[in-house]
């Protein structure tokens, strides 16, 4: 049983389905069987090119066939709540995409769905099953720089106003916090554990989304992490750890690092090469296959728990930035 194939189907067609399924083909005990769209047409060619068997023209089809164990959510973030929630029922394991919803009621609503059906349930925080990541907590767990003292972590970038996608319409989950600040969010969740105090400034521009974001979030240890990002400006996004013995400095780009260096103050630096396979997006869904197989439901490495106090974070931050999304009004 162990070795069996864990059987997965994604929904929806875009950006990151196309990139999940081709990590796929470089992951073990995992089949690939199935894919909805919206329509037909767009179904049946996601699956011809990426050679799955079954495709269907409604999400509801897919969470209802019996031959799919795990679904891989990756529409918008205004929708995770709903189609996680329908695969759940279904009986179906999930992976679904982050930002995992769009605020921590929606996400609160999910997790006890899944705890409700015990199925397997994770946000889909590729980044922290890359090699990369494994390094960076092995070396705080062993101490290498000391207790942590500050945690710097933010980056920019420039995409085309207005282009249509999700980022700037306010009712698929737009904006740059949930998009992009959700991941120094959860470094700094990851390295510190859940903040004592959240402090945020922003601006949300004429698209009635959050156009830039900073964050400072203390820890009842003294610990504090300062964290930005911005949709107006450019900067290779990554992180410093900062302890009290030595720093650890990981590379651009922070979502999918290879190289990490390590300096105890007054030491040479150094230097871990660490590369991943393929795009990367394959070590995630292996650890949910692994964990199914199991029989757990739930991963060590993103907790459910840890989700919902992420998501709270965000919220804290968006209520401080003035940013409200037209679900919650
Ligand atoms: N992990 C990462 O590195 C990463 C990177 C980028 C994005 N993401 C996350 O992945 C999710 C999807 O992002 P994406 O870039 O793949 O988006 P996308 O290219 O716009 O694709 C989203 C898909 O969702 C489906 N969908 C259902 N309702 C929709 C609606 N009202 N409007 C638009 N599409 C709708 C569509 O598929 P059908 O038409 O076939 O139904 C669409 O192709 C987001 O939550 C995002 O935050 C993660």
């Amino acid at each position: 049983m162990r070795d069996l194939a864990v059987r997965v189907a994604i929904l929806g067609t875009g950006s990151m389905a196309n990139s999940f399924a081709d990590g796929l083909a470089h992951a073990n005990n995992i089949e690939l069987v199935a894919v909805a769209s919206r329509t037909r047409s767009t179904a049946e060619l996601f699956a011809a090119k990426h050679g799955i068997q079954k495709c269907f023209s409604s999400y509801a089809e897919l969470a209802n066939d019996p031959d799919i164990e795990l679904v891989y959510i990756a529409t918008p973030h205004s929708r995770h709540k709903d189609d996680s929630i329908l695969c759940l029922q279904a009986g179906k394991h999930v992976l679904c995409e982050k930002p995992f919803a769009i605020n921590a009621a929606e996400a609160s609503a999910i997790v006890d769905a899944a705890r409700q059906q015990k199925r397997f349930l994770m946000e889909a925080m590729w980044s922290r099953f890359l090699p990369s990541f494994v390094k960076l907590r092995q070396l705080l767990a062993d101490d290498a720089i000391g207790s942590v003292q500050l945690l710097l972590a933010g980056g920019a970038f420039q995409p085309e106003r207005g282009d249509g996608s999700y980022l700037w319409k306010p009712e698929l989950g737009g904006g740059v916090l949930l998009d992009a600040g959700v991941y120094p969010v959860s470094v700094a969740s990851m390295v510190l554990g859940t903040p004592a105090e959240i402090k945020a400034c922003g601006r949300v521009g004429e698209y009635g989304i959050d156009e830039q974001d900073a964050v400072l979030l203390q820890h009842d240890t003294g610990a504090t992490a300062m964290l930005y990002v911005s949709l107006n400006a450019s900067a290779s996004p990554d992180i410093t750890v900062l302890g009290s013995r030595g720093r650890i400095y990981v590379h651009a780009p922070m979502f999918a690092p290879t190289r990490l260096d390590l300096q105890i103050y007054g030491e040479e630096v150094q230097r871990f090469e660490l590369p991943f396979i393929a795009n990367g997006y394959q070590y995630q869904t292996m650890a949910a296959a692994a964990a199914i197989r199991d029989g757990r439901t739930e991963s060590e490495i993103m907790p459910l728990d840890e989700t919902l106090t992420i998501m709270r974070t965000l919220d804290r931050v968006r209520a401080q930035v003035g940013m409200c999304y037209p679900m919650e009004k």
